[in-house]
């Protein structure tokens, strides 16, 4: 039975009442534009040496630094629950780190340790190797620093040896991160090169000088080894739009196979635009300042997290994002499953 509407109706009242669609939730479920699923999670994660090590990240409440047999354990635990790729970051102990990054092309080094021991224990699983020298320079640049500059073409020569000792070591994806001009380009023929045709290359194609890194520099340990430097003769001004399709065309121009827009929330519209004008597979990083934010507000009582959560993620989905890594990952996971 329909209740009858007690309310009076002026004469010129508009016909389209827009509410009648939002009455109930089976209408609201059956006109849902955008759909968030486990499949467009990436859990971004951070790994340590040591054994059984588990080092929280302070101002990432809830993200912790896992040593490989953790990680693993995590990592098989996420994929149960239906997240198909994790993005790995490693913190490279301080002793390893050098001007040039040396230790980023040490076939066994904590990153290579963890690809290999990942694909062995979940072979279906996707990882993604990040490429760029900030985890194991002491000044915790993207690339290689001559005269106090971030030099480009003798950085992108590490950036390619860096992306094929990943695919060595079991990365089925590649995600250069470092705004270096040309990277997609020369990587994806030092992959060929190699034998590596089906590695797949996800650039980081608009990547902004941004303020919202803050607590991922400090999980990596690159905080003090930056100082008070910062990214922006190679990262983007937040200013600019047209110029972050410019650098999304070079990308497909050079091979790249995914895009991604970083940071996520502040940029959607930057997402949304790439989306539209290249059509390639665009992803969303909810970095790590999005996440601290809406951490702590919610650990304040003043969001609810469960649902900031999935609403910020389901930003990225109406954006036209075909996926979001985000250090919520397993929690969105795991509440997606609850919701059905
Ligand atoms: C650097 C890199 C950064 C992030 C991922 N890779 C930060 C930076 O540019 O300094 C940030 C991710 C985040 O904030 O969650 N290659």
């Amino acid at each position: 039975m329909n209740d009858k509407s007690h309310e009076s109706f002026p004469p010129g009242f508009p016909q389209r009442r827009m509410r009648r669609m939002r009455r109930h939730e089976f209408l609201r479920r059956l006109t849902k534009e955008s759909h968030l699923a486990v499949d467009d999670l990436i859990w971004p994660v951070f790994v340590c040496e040591g054994e059984g090590v588990r080092i929280a990240v302070p101002s990432m409440p809830g993200v912790t630094r896992f040593s490989i047999d953790v990680l693993v354990d995590e990592v098989s635990k996420a994929h149960a629950l239906g997240i198909q790729a994790v993005a790995l970051f490693p913190v490279t102990p301080s002793e390893k780190k050098t001007e040039d990054g040396a230790e980023a092309l040490n076939p066994s080094n904590l990153m290579c340790r963890a690809v290999r021991r990942l694909r062995d224990a979940c072979p279906d699983l996707g990882v993604i190797g990040d490429v760029a020298l900030d985890p194991y320079t002491t000044h915790g640049q993207d690339g290689l620093v001559h005269d106090g500059y971030v030099v480009n073409d003798r950085s992108v020569t590490v950036l390619c040896a860096q992306a094929v000792l990943q695919a060595q070591a079991g990365c089925q994806v590649v995600a250069p991160s470092d705004m270096m001009d040309g990277r997609i380009g020369a990587i994806r023929r030092a992959l060929d090169e190699a034998g590596y045709l089906d590695v797949a290359v996800l650039s980081y194609a608009a990547k902004y000088a941004s303020a919202f890194y803050g607590p991922f520099r400090d999980a990596v340990g690159s905080t003090s080894s930056l100082g008070p430097s910062d990214k922006k003769t190679y990262q983007m001004q937040p200013e600019n739009t047209e110029e972050a399709l410019r650098e999304a065309d070079l990308d497909v121009q050079e091979g790249a196979d995914m895009l991604l827009i970083k940071p996520g929330m502040p940029y959607l519209d930057v997402l949304h635009r790439v989306k539209k004008n290249t059509g390639l597979p665009t992803y969303a990083y909810q970095v790590s300042g999005e996440y601290a934010m809406l951490r702590a507000a919610s650990d304040k009582g003043w969001l609810r997290w469960n649902e900031v959560l999935l609403e910020s993620l389901m930003s990225f989905k109406r954006a036209g994002a075909d996926g979001v890594l985000t250090y919520a990952a397993v929690e969105a996971a795991r509440l997606l499953r609850e919701a059905g």
